[in-house]
């Protein structure tokens, strides 16, 4: 098949033809390490390799994480109206193929709505879902399976995901991560909705399995893979906990693995007898908001989680070759340089900043300093500050900040910003046996973003501008503009 790729550089305008082999494919597995970059890779291979190899950082046993043996090339993703982008604006590029602006989910700068490979796999037959560990309806699930033309109508996405508004019903079989508070009326005490709205009750109408909790999941997917569609199942009002808090209390929610496990599970065997398969995409969304925070340790903690899950879906291929995994992050998040590095003092961290925050505000007793320092600092991985640093903390208005410095410095990590960065983001990819090297071939090199849907789109043989088109043709009303007014209590507290 030829694809023709028009370059614009320098006032030149050059044409290159290439041929990509395209094999074939019944499922596409896509996962979004949100915010990951190379500095992220590279400080959690040598935390889990300095931990596991027991050797110290003046003479490292560097062992490999399964992204370290996936690498194709890297992506470009700059945003249309901006050189560093936004999950929004990247997600409708890898999402649909299309460049649009910062804040945009599956709009065109015009406004006009364009169709996602999850639509277009679900019109075309295909089963489909979104597993992530941030509200379902942030941005980077919401480019699959909604179009507005603001990231921040929280409410408006929610609507459309479940197919209560969505110009096609629902397209996504499952559904599972936070945001749970976004699906109940206003008239329950937990909704951040500001209408009347039942979207766990319309799902339920629409023959989904409806889980709230860990339990249910539990109870629910019992043996991963009994589990029939579709479902939903979202397990924080807010986001999900942050894998290194998770991995503390799992009673509470169930990891990105043990999702990504039951919903491959679930889709495998609603396939079998069906000439399509499915199209999933899972994502590790909270390396992102430890990157806006600079959190080292969570961040830490959440690439891993994102490595165990590449490394179960490469078996996975193993033992389903007719399946293809892509994987690239939206953007780079917090600048991550490591200069004077060693990630072992991260061991001692327990807990993120921002449950430790919670924590701290939640401490009612008399002891304050003593409960900072029996308490907190420890599980901030500051058990040895001196009584004058205690004190500095204590003095300070703030004392998470300074503690950030105290650990950066004691790894030699060093966040340039609270924001996201241009650099681009590796591109990771799998197939089974000789589709592997096929796939190489392909997509070796830099890609722009836009890029990357085109070519699940000649794997699964799905047309996506067929989508936008029925998508265009539909009255433009149900695109709703953004009301700042409805900005709920969670969306204010959102990192992007
Ligand atoms: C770390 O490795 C270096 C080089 O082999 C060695 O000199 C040093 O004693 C080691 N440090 C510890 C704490 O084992
Ligand atoms: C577990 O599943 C069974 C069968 O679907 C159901 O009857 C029961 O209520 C469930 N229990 C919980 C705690 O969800
Ligand atoms: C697939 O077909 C087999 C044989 O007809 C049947 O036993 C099985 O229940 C079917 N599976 C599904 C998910 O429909
Ligand atoms: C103080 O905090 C403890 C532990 O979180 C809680 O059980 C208790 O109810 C709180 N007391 C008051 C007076 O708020
Ligand atoms: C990080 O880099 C900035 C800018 O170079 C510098 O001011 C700051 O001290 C560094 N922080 C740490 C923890 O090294
Ligand atoms: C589009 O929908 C709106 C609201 O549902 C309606 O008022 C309007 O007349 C419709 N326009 C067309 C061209 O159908
Ligand atoms: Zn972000």
């Amino acid at each position: 098949m030829q694809y023709s790729l028009k370059l614009l550089a320098a006032g030149l305008v050059a044409q290159t033809g290439f041929t990509w082999a395209v094999p074939q494919a019944r499922n596409f597995i896509y996962i979004v390490p949100d915010g990951y970059g190379q500095a992220s890779q590279t400080m959690a291979r040598d935390y889990v390799s300095l931990q596991r190899t027991g050797s110290n950082e003046s003479a490292p046993i560097i062992e490999e994480l399964a992204g370290d043996r996936l690498v194709l090339g890297t992506v470009r993703t700059h945003a249309s109206d901006n050189l560093i982008t936004d999950s929004a604006a990247s997600g409708t590029a890898f999402a649909c193929g299309h460049k649009s602006y910062n804040d945009a989910i599956s709009v065109l700068p015009s406004g006009q709505p364009v169709g996602s490979i999850l639509e277009t796999a679900k019109l075309t037959g295909f089963k489909t879902a979104l597993v992530v560990t941030s509200t379902i309806n942030h941005a980077t699930p919401a480019v699959y399976s909604s179009h507005v033309s603001h990231r921040d109508s929280y409410e408006a996405i929610a609507a459309q995901q479940i197919g209560y508004s969505h110009p096609f019903g629902p397209v996504v079989d499952i559904l599972m991560g936070g945001g749970r508070c976004y699906f109940k009326p206003q008239s329950d005490l937990t909704s951040c909705r500001s209408d009347d709205l039942d979207l766990f009750g319309f799902a339920q109408e629409k023959g989904y399995h409806v889980m709230q909790d860990r339990a249910a999941f539990d109870n629910f997917t019992s043996g991963y893979g009994a589990a029939d569609l579709p479902y939903i199942g979202l397990f924080n009002d807010d986001q999900m906990m942050y894998e290194i808090d998770r991995s503390k209390e799992p009673e509470k929610e169930p990891s990105l693995l043990e999702m990504a496990k039951a919903a491959l599970g679930s889709l495998d065997k609603a396939t079998t007898n069906s000439t399509k398969g499915y199209f999933i995409m899972i994502e590790a969304s909270r390396i992102d908001h430890a990157g806006h925070a600079n959190d080292a340790a969570a961040h830490v903690h959440d690439t891993i989680m994102y490595n165990d899950v590449l490394a179960y879906v490469q078996k996975w291929i193993d033992a389903h070759p007719d399946t293809f995994l892509m994987s690239a992050a939206d953007h780079e998040c917090g600048g991550l340089t490591t200069n004077g590095f060693n990630p072992t003092p991260l061991v001692d961290i327990q807990h993120s900043y921002e449950y430790l925050e919670d924590l701290w505000n939640a401490y009612n007793g008399t002891d304050k300093r003593g409960y900072f320092i029996s308490t907190i600092l420890p599980a901030a991985g500051l058990a040895s500050a001196t009584p004058q640093q205690v004190d500095a903390l204590l003095a300070a208005s703030s004392p998470w900040a300074q503690m950030k410095v105290l650990i950066a410095k004691k790894a030699g990590v060093n966040w340039s910003t609270g924001g996201h960065t241009a650099t681009d983001v590796n591109l990771h990819g799998y197939a089974a046996g000789a589709q592997w090297r096929e796939y190489k071939g392909d997509m070796a090199g830099n890609h722009d973003n836009t890029k990357l849907p085109r070519y699940i789109e000649k794997v699964l043989r799905l047309d996506l501008d067929e989508t936008t088109r029925k998508l265009q043709a539909v009255n433009g009303s149900w695109i709703s503009g953004f009301d700042a007014a409805k900005r709920s209590v969670f969306a204010k507290r959102q990192s992007h």
